[in-house]
């Protein structure tokens, strides 16, 4: 196994993304932070949009903690799975600073396993291994895993962790992951693993995909406009909470102008929407804001997306 390791690191001193801001910290939260914006997102869109704006506007976890939900929604704004926000906000309120062990950080809201190992190994330092998607992409590979249940992964990665050195292996794994072990054109060659992976001869069969096909909703959206301002109200269901959006309806509106069809694919559904402008002889609803205003709320890709159909077709509103 040292002599793995030795090639992991090897390989990581010689290409690893050694400039990505969160691997150049000791503070917890930084890490902590980015590891929670980088669950279900790309390095990319983290880095360009999101991470320093975030730090910059709250500073510290007390900073955070101390911030209204609104404003810390609005700077999560379209990155999307708004629970992350939601729940970095709580932890944020809930503790001075963050625990080192697994344990106490699995207690606490939106910290589960994966996020927990990742925080323990990079902020902490402790001898455990993580379980990013490129990550299982490796084991699977490796061990010529199939349909690999959880708890089989964390078996095998805590076999071939390097406790000597957890953070630069972790760090390694996902950019393995990330730049040779790809989904369809792994690079085994170059792959430091290579000498003991059971899959290179046929890498793509490992894991198996499955597929799934996830159900459409439809919805109309409609647009209540009164003396050039629009109606919007905070949301405070399950879906989307606390984030602002226009009416939405099961059934077409009467009396209301079509604009044009919107979609979006969430993790479980697609949204299909179908956009209507109404032009209120009175008021109706509560809350009515300006274009300026409304770029102070937070809000959902799909009403950007709506936002956009109704200024590409009704530029005389404003
Ligand atoms: N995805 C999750 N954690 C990451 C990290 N530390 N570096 C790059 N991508 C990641």
């Amino acid at each position: 196994m040292q002599k793995i390791h030795r090639k992991i690191h090897a390989w990581y001193q010689s290409c690893g993304r050694h400039t990505l801001p969160w691997r150049n910290t000791d503070d917890p939260y930084y890490i902590y932070l980015s590891e929670v914006m980088l669950q279900q997102t790309q390095v990319k869109t983290v880095l360009d949009r999101y991470y320093f704006p975030f730090i910059e506007r709250f500073p510290t976890l007390k900073a955070l903690g101390e911030a209204k939900l609104d404003e810390v929604l609005k700077m999560w704004e379209g990155l999307g799975y708004y629970n992350r926000a939601r729940n970095l906000h709580s932890t944020a309120a809930l503790v001075s600073e963050l625990p080192r062990e697994i344990d106490a950080l699995i207690q606490l809201p939106g910290i589960g396993k994966n996020t927990a190992h990742a925080v323990a190994a990079f902020a902490f330092r402790q001898p455990v291994p993580i379980m990013e998607a490129n990550v299982k992409r490796i084991l699977c590979r490796l061990y010529r895993l199939e349909t690999p249940k959880e708890k089989e992964l964390w078996e095998y990665a805590y076999r071939l962790v390097d406790r000597e050195n957890p953070f630069d292996y972790n760090q390694a794994m996902m950019d393995i992951g990330a730049t040779i072990c790809l989904p369809k054109n792994a690079q085994c060659d170059l792959c430091p693993l290579e000498s003991i992976c059971q899959g290179k001869v046929a890498p793509q069969r490992y894991p198996i995909k499955k597929k799934r096909t996830v159900p459409t909703r439809e919805q109309h959206i409609v647009i209540h406009s009164y003396d050039g301002r629009l109606a919007l109200s905070q949301r405070s269901g399950k879906f989307l909470h606390g984030l602002w959006g226009f009416e939405s309806m099961e059934v077409p509106p009467c009396a209301a102008e079509y604009l044009g069809e919107v979609s979006h694919i969430y993790t479980h559904f697609k949204l299909n929407c179908k956009v209507y402008l109404y032009y209120e002889s009175a008021p109706e609803k509560t809350d009515y804001f300006t274009p300026d205003e409304i770029r102070e709320l937070a809000i959902s890709k799909v009403d950007e997306k709506i936002l956009k159909v109704l200024d590409r077709e009704v530029e005389r509103l404003w």
